[in-house]
């Protein structure tokens, strides 16, 4: 963005764990360079959990509104930025958090499942970003969409969700050489572990907590403050010559595997003594 009037950024998913870290990092973010922010904020429907983070986010002093739809299907998208536009002016910047993974084996995998998969992670980015361009073109504005560390690496067992995140690194990369002509910005993030309302049962077990811990070369499982930090920046002018750039922030886990050999020098596998 090239101008210093507010910043009017939207947010999907801004009702999960990742998406509510991000939302306060922007607060944070737009609060230290004193340069007002509004944030419009969506969740997949209208109703008390969106209210309930719109009066959250409000009375930690961020100017936000709510805006309400399915990402799946694309005439909400379209509806989504309208809403957005409506509620706040041009937008300076849109942030995709809204997405999902579920258990389902490549072997026998319902199609319904796999598109549904795509449509949430994958394509809503692109129609999102679709409904935005002309206002992100008025802005030169950014576009920042959360991806995962399994878009980078297979996940056995999960088998859209790899491939769609895949395709999503890509997606940016794509719309970053498109649009990068016309001022427009766009960068994905790729988070490992993070510890959110969604995965927060994983955690409430020590002992599965304290091995995923170990296998992090840092030592903790990330909260979504450490994703909101990361999307402040690429959203921030300190990234105005970043395009077309995945961030991965994982605490390196995902570099992890060469450690895991056993008979090498370095970190030996999880419960098991160095020799
Ligand atoms: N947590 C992790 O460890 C982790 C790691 C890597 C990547 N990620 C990615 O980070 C993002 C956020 O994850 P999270 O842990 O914060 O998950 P979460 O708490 O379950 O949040 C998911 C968000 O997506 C929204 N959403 C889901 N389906 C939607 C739809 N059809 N239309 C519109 N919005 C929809 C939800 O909105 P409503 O519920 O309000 O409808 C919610 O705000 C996802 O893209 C996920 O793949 C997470």
């Amino acid at each position: 963005m090239q101008h210093t009037e507010t910043e009017h950024i939207l947010v999907t998913g801004a009702t999960g764990g990742i998406g509510l870290g991000i939302c306060h990092a922007l607060a944070e973010r737009a609060r230290r360079a004193g340069s007002p922010l509004r944030l419009s904020v969506a969740s997949s429907r209208a109703g008390e959990r969106l209210d309930r983070l719109v009066a959250e986010l409000r009375t930690a002093g961020i100017d936000a509104d709510g805006v309400a739809g399915d990402v799946t299907n694309p005439a909400q998208c379209d509806a989504l930025v309208l809403q957005a536009l409506a509620a706040g002016g041009d937008l300076s910047g849109l942030v995709c958090v809204a997405g999902a993974s579920g258990p389902g084996a490549l072997a026998d995998l319902p199609v319904e499942q796999w598109d549904l998969t795509f449509h949430l992670n994958t394509r809503a980015v692109w129609l999102l970003a679709r409904a935005a361009r002309p206002s992100l073109l008025r802005t030169r504005g950014s576009i920042t969409a959360v991806a995962s560390m399994s878009g980078l690496h297979p996940h056995p067992g999960y088998g859209a969700y790899s491939p769609a995140k895949a395709a999503l690194v890509m997606l940016c990369r794509q719309l970053a050489q498109e649009w990068g002509p016309d001022g427009i910005r766009t960068n994905s993030v790729c988070p490992g572990m993070i510890r959110t309302p969604l995965t927060e049962a994983v955690y409430q077990d020590d002992a599965t907590l304290q091995r995923r811990e170990a296998l992090v070369p840092l030592g903790r499982i990330g909260c979504p403050d450490d994703i909101g930090q990361a999307v402040a920046y690429l959203t921030s002018e300190a990234a105005s010559y970043v395009n077309g750039m995945n961030l991965v922030v994982d605490g390196g886990v995902s570099d992890h595997m060469l450690c895991m050999i056993p008979g090498r020098p370095g970190k030996p596998p999880v419960g098991t003594q160095s020799a």
